[in-house]
């Protein structure tokens, strides 16, 4: 268990996606995180990760929100909000301090971050993180963790991670108007990472993209560190949009197609396969072979997972992934991306749903759910004693855990 924090203490993730709102309540055991509320409510009020309509979006909210209380029994404390989408920028720091008494210490430390962190940043962009990648000590680079090491000069180099303003204080505002405080922002796709990867996968190197409705947001690790994020403004709705243009469908029908039948390499799929298509305009629907289905979701699949391609490539990152990539997120779960993956990534590619929770495991074991388990991870890593969160009794949370259980079998 992390320091600082006491078992049956309850944290919360709250993920305002660009198609649905999920949110999590979880309780701190023995071995981790136990899940005890989930909530979930479609969200018609964000593009691209982006809050156009905060009354759309407060009202998800509140459905999620009061969902996940039902389920746990316990009213939702302050939430680990994700932010993501197409407004969040990134880029590296350095910095270099003086070590104080020829050995590194917490201040040292805290200095070296202050000082990497002493970059000028556009009056409508805040610091969501300042993430370590590594630090060098005179001339010995390539270290992780410096405290306790002898020298004359402590350098450190830092991943900045910045949002909009507006977009930030946007999402924070819904999250109000539902009756929710925010304990803390946390970038999406790092909260889906935290989700999906083992800790060996982190050290190996390994770039995790959620593929959410707008956009697909990237995370590299390499030696345990972040070392690069990116946002790539194309996601699971545009695959539905290619859709209903290519099948001369509407939106609504383009979505079940595609989550039913649909398949990025169309040679997966029987020849034979035909499927009924929802015309538009007041005319008959139409039988369409699940072929030119998959033929549409393959060029946009194919052109997608170039531009993730090119992404890492074009930070020379390739190399460093020694354990491949993993695709987590709603959009992720389009039969044969992975395979796809394979072979345009020609690294091991994988599908990433949360692992290592205790409590209603079953139900959050989806690609959707990943930003939502990973916020509560953070969370748990960041929550400190001094944050007063409501106990929860014994007795209520095993009673609906078990209910619960029994409801979903
Ligand atoms: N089985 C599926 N096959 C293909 N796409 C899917 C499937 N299930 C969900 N999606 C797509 O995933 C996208 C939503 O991703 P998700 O990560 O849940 O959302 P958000 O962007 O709100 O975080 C939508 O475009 C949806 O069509
Ligand atoms: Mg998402």
């Amino acid at each position: 268990m992390s320091k600082g924090l006491k078992r049956n203490q309850v944290l919360a993730g709250l993920d305002i996606g660009t198609t649905k709102v999920t949110c999590t309540i979880g309780s701190i055991g023995e071995d981790g995180i136990n899940i005890i509320g989930v909530g979930h409510s479609p969200n018609t009020g964000m593009r691209q990760g982006v809050v156009v309509n905060i009354e759309a979006v407060s009202e998800a909210i509140t459905k999620a929100k009061e969902e996940a209380e039902l389920m746990a029994g316990v009213p939702m404390p302050a939430v680990w909000l994700a932010i993501g989408g197409a407004h969040i920028e990134s880029f590296d720091s350095q910095g270099m301090v003086a070590i104080k008494n020829k050995e590194v210490s917490n201040e040292d430390m805290e200095r070296v971050i202050e000082a990497a962190k002493a970059v000028r940043i556009a009056n409508d962009r805040q610091v969501l993180h300042v993430l370590p990648k590594e630090f060098k000590i005179d001339s010995q680079e390539g270290i992780n963790d410096p405290i306790g090491m002898s020298g004359v000069r402590l350098e450190c180099s830092v991943h900045i991670v910045t949002g909009s303003n507006s977009a930030v204080q946007n999402a924070i505002r819904c999250a109000d108007r539902a009756g929710l405080q925010v304990e803390g922002l946390v970038l999406e796709q790092l909260a889906s990472a935290l989700a999906v990867l083992s800790a060996d996968e982190k050290n190996l190197g390994v770039t995790v993209v959620d593929m959410g409705g707008g956009t697909c947001d990237l995370i590299t690790f390499a030696q345990g560190s972040v070392i690069h994020t990116n946002v790539i403004p194309v996601g699971g709705n545009n695959f539905t949009h290619d859709v209903a243009m290519g099948l001369r469908t509407t939106q609504n029908n383009a979505e079940v197609l595609k989550k039913k039948f649909g398949c990025a390499l169309p040679d997966m799929v029987n020849e034979e396969d035909a499927m009924e298509v929802e015309s538009v305009g007041g005319r008959q629907s139409r039988t369409i072979s699940r072929k030119d289905l998959c033929e549409v979701l393959e060029a946009r699949a194919d052109e997608t997972l170039k531009f993730i391609r090119e992404d890492l490539e074009a930070s020379d990152l390739m190399k460093e992934l020694g354990s491949g990539i993993v695709l987590t997120g709603g959009a992720s779960q389009l039969q044969g991306l992975v395979e796809m993956g394979d072979f345009v990534f020609d690294v091991p590619v994988r599908k990433g749903v949360p692992e290592r929770t205790g409590g209603l495991t079953d139900v959050v074991k989806s690609p959707a759910y990943s930003t939502c388990v990973g916020l509560m991870k953070y969370g748990m890593t960041r929550q400190r004693e001094t944050k007063s969160i409501a106990p929860i009794k014994g007795s209520v949370f095993s009673n609906w855990a078990h209910r619960i259980k029994e409801l979903f079998g």
